[in-house]
């Protein structure tokens, strides 16, 4: 395993993927595992570190069905915020430069933690896409199987919600029936509808975890990026390996070290908006 804290080169990285300079044909498989810092730069804040969500609020009371279960307008006035910062957003060098890579190799997947559509309105096809936690945008029910791709019928509140709003509404002793209760129903079984999520304590949807598995097993990659996250969650770490594991480079871009350091194969330690337009170039020319 070779280690390098400095930016890569387009010649070590041609060579890593022993791809000789007369080559036209080849195309690296790829696999771009993404989080929360990818998007950082768009202004979506990220969960954790100094400016993450997790840092003035308590996931526990926002991002699981038990909190969901208390207090469905809470949840929904946490997300149409959300939703609406998505909405403000623009994709960045970063959603771009991965998007590129997508779009010049056949042999790709992004599997990106991300609920926010940046990476899909970058240009990365759906079918080159697995948004493992879900999307923002679909409001599903609750209790049975209805789901669709808009915001459940419930218009956004007009300006952004803070978080010292969504704060106060966590201390408030206000019952729901003294709020402005706009929690979406479900036209078939008329249980609440929620945000097309996966929260702590859910399982992963089968169908993707599936596309993923169904891409590893078809070949090892050449080159697996894992850019903005904290890996915390052991599945980010299993499928970084498992796709490099005859070899690949492991490529993690990311400002702060995390679990998947020590596995990596090339450190680079800068904002993914201004790594990964690099890589991509990189990439495209050993292609
Ligand atoms: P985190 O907020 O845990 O981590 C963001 C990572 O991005 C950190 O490692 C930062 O160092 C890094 N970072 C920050 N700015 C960056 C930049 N400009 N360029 C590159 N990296 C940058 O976000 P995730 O790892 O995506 O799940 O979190 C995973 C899951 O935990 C989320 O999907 C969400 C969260 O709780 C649920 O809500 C279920």
């Amino acid at each position: 395993m070779s280690w390098q804290h400095q930016p890569l080169s387009k010649e070590a990285l041609c060579a890593d993927l022993e791809i000789a300079a007369s080559s036209q044909s080849y195309l690296v498989r790829v696999l771009v595992l993404t989080g929360a810092g990818v998007s950082a730069e768009s202004g979506i804040r990220t969960f954790r570190g100094k400016d993450g969500y997790w840092r003035n609020l308590d996931p526990t009371k926002l991002a699981t069905p038990e909190a969901f279960a208390r207090d469905p307008q809470l949840i929904w006035d946490w997300y149409r915020e959300r939703r609406q910062r998505v909405r403000n957003a623009r994709p960045n060098a970063a959603h771009e430069a991965i998007a590129r890579v997508a779009q010049r190799n056949a042999d790709f997947l992004l599997v990106t933690q991300n609920v926010d559509d940046l990476h899909a309105r970058a240009g990365v096809a759906a079918e080159k896409m697995v948004q493992i936690h879900g999307d923002i945008f679909v409001t599903r029910c609750s209790h049975c199987d209805f789901s669709n791709g808009d915001s459940g019928g419930s218009p956004e509140p007009p300006g952004a919600y803070v978080v010292q709003a969504i704060n106060e509404q966590l201390t408030a002793i206000a019952s729901t029936s003294e709020r402005d209760f706009n929690v979406p129903t479900c036209p078939k079984c008329q249980a609440f509808m929620r945000p097309g999520v996966v929260w702590f304590g859910e399982q992963l949807p089968y169908n993707k975890v599936e596309r993923v598995g169904d891409f590893l097993d078809g070949g090892a990659c050449d080159v697996v990026i894992v850019a903005g996250t904290t890996a915390t969650f052991g599945y980010i770490i299993d499928w970084a390996l498992r796709g490099s594991r005859a070899g690949g480079e492991l490529i993690e871009v990311n400002p702060e070290e995390t679990p998947l350091s020590q596995f990596a194969t090339r450190l680079v330690r800068e904002p993914a908006a201004i790594a990964l337009p690099r890589i991509a170039d990189e990439l495209i020319a050993c292609g």
